[in-house]
């Protein structure tokens, strides 16, 4: 007798593998839009639309929602007049969007699109699932236009060692309860602490930036900094590595 994966990712290489994002995210599809907006208090979508803002999203420029999900940024970069491409590694993800209309099965550390194709990219807790944060951002760089736009959101580690210990905990038994309540499963949400555990801090995240051809231009911070959006213009030069 056979027996499905699960969809569990307690491994790191399990967390950072294309097949286990893939079967996590499956599972989680469904119900991902209810457990972000519970998960962010409701602030998610004016994070979001901050965001826009913040890239001066208009008409005529072509976006790419990158680890798009179920496409938030596609839709409020439409309502602004933009044409938006959906990219994902996870088929199941795009599939529960109401409104995607270009999805693309793409893995942002090799992205299926020609240079320069792009006048902004953005990105919603994507960043931090990426095997190699600042490989996709090279290939970022790549896809934008010179001068093109890069917005990000995410969960940052907080510079601050108690607020860092006690939020983590708080994502432990927050991510358990819905866990265990949606799923039967209290350890698939408990994935976003660990992950957020060897993830980053926003200022380790602007020295990247500037590694990869980025010049950053603004940020916002919430919950104390352990989530934040960041903007960035692409530099002309081509990243050394
Ligand atoms: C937490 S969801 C974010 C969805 C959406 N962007 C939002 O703001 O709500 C993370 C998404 O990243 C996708 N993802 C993870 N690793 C990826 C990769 N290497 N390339 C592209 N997408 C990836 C997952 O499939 C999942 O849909």
């Amino acid at each position: 007798m056979s027996t499905s994966p699960s969809p569990v990712l307690t491994k790191p290489e399990e967390q950072h593998s294309v097949k286990g994002m893939q079967r996590m995210f499956s599972v989680i599809a469904p119900r991902y839009d209810f457990i972000t907006r519970t998960f962010s208090f409701g602030m998610d979508m004016s994070w979001k639309k901050r965001l826009v803002r913040e890239l001066g999203i208009q008409p005529g420029m072509r976006v790419l929602d990158l680890a798009c999900g179920t496409g938030d940024f596609s839709r409020l970069c439409r309502e602004k007049g933009a044409t938006a491409v959906g990219a994902d590694l996870t088929i199941d993800m795009m599939r529960h969007s109401p409104d995607l209309r270009t999805p693309v099965g793409a893995d942002a550390q090799v992205l299926p699109f020609r240079d320069g194709t792009f006048d902004a990219v953005l990105i919603g807790y994507g960043m931090r699932n990426f095997p190699d944060p600042g490989k996709a951002l090279r290939e970022i760089h790549r896809v934008l236009k010179p001068g093109g736009k890069l917005g990000t959101l995410d969960f940052f580690l907080p510079e601050n060692i108690l607020w860092r210990k006690l939020f983590l905990g708080y994502m432990h038994v927050q991510g358990a309860f819905w866990g265990l309540l949606l799923h039967g499963e209290p350890r698939i949400y408990t994935y976003i602490p660990r992950s957020l555990a060897s993830f980053l801090t926003s200022s380790n995240y602007g020295t990247l930036l500037g590694k990869c051809g980025f010049k950053l231009a603004g940020g916002g911070r919430f919950i104390l900094g352990a989530m934040q959006i960041h903007w960035a213009v692409r530099n002309a030069a081509t990243p050394k590595t």
